[in-house]
């Protein structure tokens, strides 16, 4: 049997649109072994993941099996899932990693991380949640011309994190389908720029810009209007002490980035008045990965 855990993941981290992601202290545990039948269970019922050939872990599974011109086997797959689904938390990149990997064990390793990386940013379409998925940390992926190029960088424990986690999911598709086609140019600027002071900035670890290191105009501005109540909580945690706050991914999570640990109560106070059954949940990087 191949056991592989799963960290959750924060795409875009603000600017960094499809390239910047790193992961979190929330994981998936899924459990692969040879069976007589296909046959796929959650540990967390109620959650509807899908539990036949089409579920994403098995689709990955045989994707790893198929680029080898390998039969696939039938296997029994556990999954226990505890990223939320669709909150742009990365649930779907933990599957695609999840069950590359396993595969990946089950034949004995013959592809490397850069290999795996290649394979579940061709299941997921950007690589941004899969890299720090797979590697753990703050990464840096880029598509180009010659697959996917990447840096990982291991992110200090002693940034606090808090997820404010609404309570109800928002699909990527949906997510991207609102955005605009074309961007202006002192808007691209806006971003390359940000996104370049957030990697600098987590990358030393010096947090001292991370409130303009994490501003965004490529996405956010569009998709905090799907969230109700969105921009109320995104001003909010920066007025009761929040350092950052940018959407997790397509959302509909706010994440913010809490580097005075005494405003911490404050400003989970004020996010659980303004949405009464929103989630919150403080959270670390991970720096490990699947
Ligand atoms: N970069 C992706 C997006 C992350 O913002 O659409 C979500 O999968």
């Amino acid at each position: 049997m191949v056991t592989v855990r799963i960290p959750a993941t924060s795409a875009n981290l603000g600017p960094g649109f499809d390239c910047l992601g790193m992961a979190l202290s929330i994981y998936n545990t899924i459990s692969v072994e040879l069976s007589d039948k296909l046959v796929i269970e959650t540990i967390q019922s109620g959650t509807g993941v899908e539990e036949n050939a089409d579920n994403l872990i098995f689709q990955s599974f045989k994707k790893l099996y198929d680029s080898l011109g390998k039969p696939v086997p039938n296997v029994k797959i556990i999954q226990d899932v505890n990223i939320p689904i669709s909150r742009g938390l990365g649930s779907s990149a933990a599957c695609i990693v999840g069950g590359l990997f396993a595969a990946n064990e089950m034949l004995g390793k013959p592809y490397s991380k850069s290999k795996l990386l290649e394979l579940a940013t061709e299941i997921e379409g950007h690589p941004d949640n899969v890299a720090p998925a797979l590697l753990g940390g703050f990464v840096v992926s880029v598509r180009t011309d010659d697959g996917i190029r990447f840096l990982q960088n291991n992110i200090s424990k002693n940034i606090t994190l808090m997820a404010i986690i609404p309570d109800f999911r928002l699909s990527t598709k949906k997510s991207r389908g609102i955005l605009p086609t074309s961007l202006d140019y002192k808007d691209a600027v806006h971003n390359v720029s940000r996104a370049s002071l957030l990697t600098a900035s987590l990358i030393t670890g010096d947090l001292t810009n991370i409130k303009y290191a994490v501003e965004d105009k490529m996405h956010q501005p569009y998709r905090l209007d799907l969230i109700n109540d969105g921009k109320k909580v995104f001003a909010s945690a920066y007025e009761n002490g929040a350092s950052a706050v940018f959407l997790s991914g397509s959302g509909p999570t706010l994440m913010t980035i809490i580097c005075d640990i005494s405003t911490i109560d404050k400003v989970k106070n004020c996010c659980s008045k303004l949405s009464t059954n929103w989630d919150i949940k403080l959270l670390e990087a991970d720096n490990t990965g699947a």
